[in-house]
């Protein structure tokens, strides 16, 4: 059994702290998963037939979460991890329950805009309050629970839109549904510790020491306390990572921001019923498929989380974006050659579910797992601030660019290119993502020469 279900298992304290901030994971999944399902009967009520106006509706949020992610950094530096996700947890309930209760297109449009500043934040801050509370031995395992719950809101959506198709008013309830896990992000937040790591870099070492015994389990923990100051004597802004020392961590953060969008993930995630219709199949079928990708989806990232702590990160980032790529490749003869459509029609479907099977155990938990623990804490909040909104900015990108280079460069074409990016994004990897399993967060730093001598 994985060493972190098993701790987990015998230390309650630690499990309802991780659970209630990874509703901020799953809150995540729930609003970018349900919008696709819901625009369906959104553009009738709202009269919002044109593609402008439901790319708006579906944009406004990734723009806002751009926005969360870049004042997310410097809230969790301020304010703190737990106080920023209380916040988070509010504008999670008033933008559910605006997007519900609007009459007009703008009303929807401005709703999603503020959720998406919770989402953004929530994005990020949720897994870097997990992993600054978590023994080292099972952080991976702690933090990839936070993108398993990402996966299980998608999934969640899913049904949603689904179980919802025959209710009166049924989007107003797809969409306002999400206020009740915000209501609890926000209330447990509250009753859940400051992150200690934090409280260190702000001089409250008296208020970080009880938390650290009942985290550690144990009466003695000046040792702790000593690594995480030293590793926190300076604490900076976002001009620091610009300083040659922290350079190539901001590399990796960025390049897996990046990759994990650019190899078309969300094109999966948002248009799967459009793409299983490319295939032939009818209205209700792509959705009951799509079902089926959204259970693949949380299957393997529990996979990745019960393999992360005892594989590594980098076989689960390298062997995942192999089989991606193979899956990208599979998809675009699939789809360059008619005749397979009507001769093994199962080939598309199973080239998705091996798609985002790859993803989901690989650069999907270790991108969010990775920025969590490769940066020194003097420029964590800013550094996994600037990799989120690179992730968001590149998510904006590919979902807007998807059906006009579908219609530019073919459907094959298009998934020839993000194969190419996959292909791209393996070489990366290789050369540049450190090994980080069993460190703790301040040895990540000595080992890259990056906290020692800043
Ligand atoms: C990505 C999201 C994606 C999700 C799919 C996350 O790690 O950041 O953009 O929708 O995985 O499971």
């Amino acid at each position: 059994m994985s060493s972190f279900i098993r701790q987990m298992a015998s230390d309650r304290y630690l499990l309802r702290i991780a659970a209630v901030a990874a509703i901020g994971g799953f809150l995540f999944g729930y609003d970018t998963g349900v919008i696709g399902g819901a625009l369906l009967f959104v553009k009738k009520s709202l009269h919002a037939e044109s593609n402008l106006a439901q790319q708006s509706i579906v944009a406004s949020l990734l723009l806002g979460a751009i926005v969360g992610a870049l004042a997310g950094g410097w809230l969790a530096g301020a304010f703190g991890r737990r106080r920023t996700l209380i916040a988070a947890g509010w504008i999670y309930v008033a933008g559910g329950l605006a997007s519900a209760f609007s009459q007009e297109l703008w009303q929807l449009v401005g709703a999603r805009l503020v959720l998406g500043v919770a989402v953004g934040a929530a994005s990020f801050i949720a897994p870097m309050f997990i992993s600054e509370l978590t023994p080292k031995q099972i952080r991976g395992g702690t933090v990839t629970f936070n993108q398993l719950m990402l996966t299980f809101g998608i999934f969640a959506a899913y049904i949603a839109n689904w179980a919802l198709q025959g209710v009166p008013d049924n989007w107003r309830w797809m969409v306002g549904i999400a206020a009740v896990p915000g209501l609890a992000l926000a209330i447990g937040m509250h009753f859940a510790p400051s992150s200690p790591r934090w409280l260190v870099e702000k001089g409250r070492q008296k208020e970080a020491a009880p938390i650290l015994r009942r985290l550690y389990k144990k009466q003695d923990v000046g040792a702790e306390l000593r690594e995480i100051e030293t590793a926190s004597k300076q604490t900076t802004g976002y001009r620091a990572l610009l300083r040659p020392e922290v350079r190539p961590m901001v590399i990796v953060g960025i390049g897996l921001a990046a990759f994990q969008q650019l190899v078309g993930v969300n094109t999966v995630i948002y248009y799967a019923p459009t793409i299983l219709s490319f295939a032939g199949a009818s209205a209700g079928s792509a959705l009951t498929q799509a079902l089926s990708i959204g259970v693949t989806n949380v299957i393997f990232t529990f996979a990745a989380l019960l393999l992360v702590d005892r594989v590594g990160r980098r076989p689960l980032l390298i062997g995942g974006l192999s089989g991606l790529v193979v899956a990208l490749v599979v998809l675009g003869i699939f789809f360059h050659f008619g005749w397979l459509h009507t001769h093994l029609p199962w080939i598309g479907l199973a080239a998705l579910l091996l798609y985002i099977a790859a993803f989901a155990i690989g650069i999907g938990p270790v991108f969010w797992l990775m920025i969590s623990e490769i940066y020194p804490i003097s420029i964590r909040g800013p550094a996994e601030s600037l990799a989120s909104v690179v992730n968001w900015g590149m998510n904006f990108v590919i979902s807007f660019t998807f059906l006009t280079l579908v219609s530019a460069i073919t459907r094959a074409g298009t998934f020839w290119l993000y194969a190419v990016l996959g292909i791209a994004s393996i070489v990366f990897a290789c050369v540049s993502v450190p090994e980080t399993r069993g460190r703790s967060l301040e040895q990540i730093q000595q080992q890259l020469g990056v906290g020692a001598n800043p």
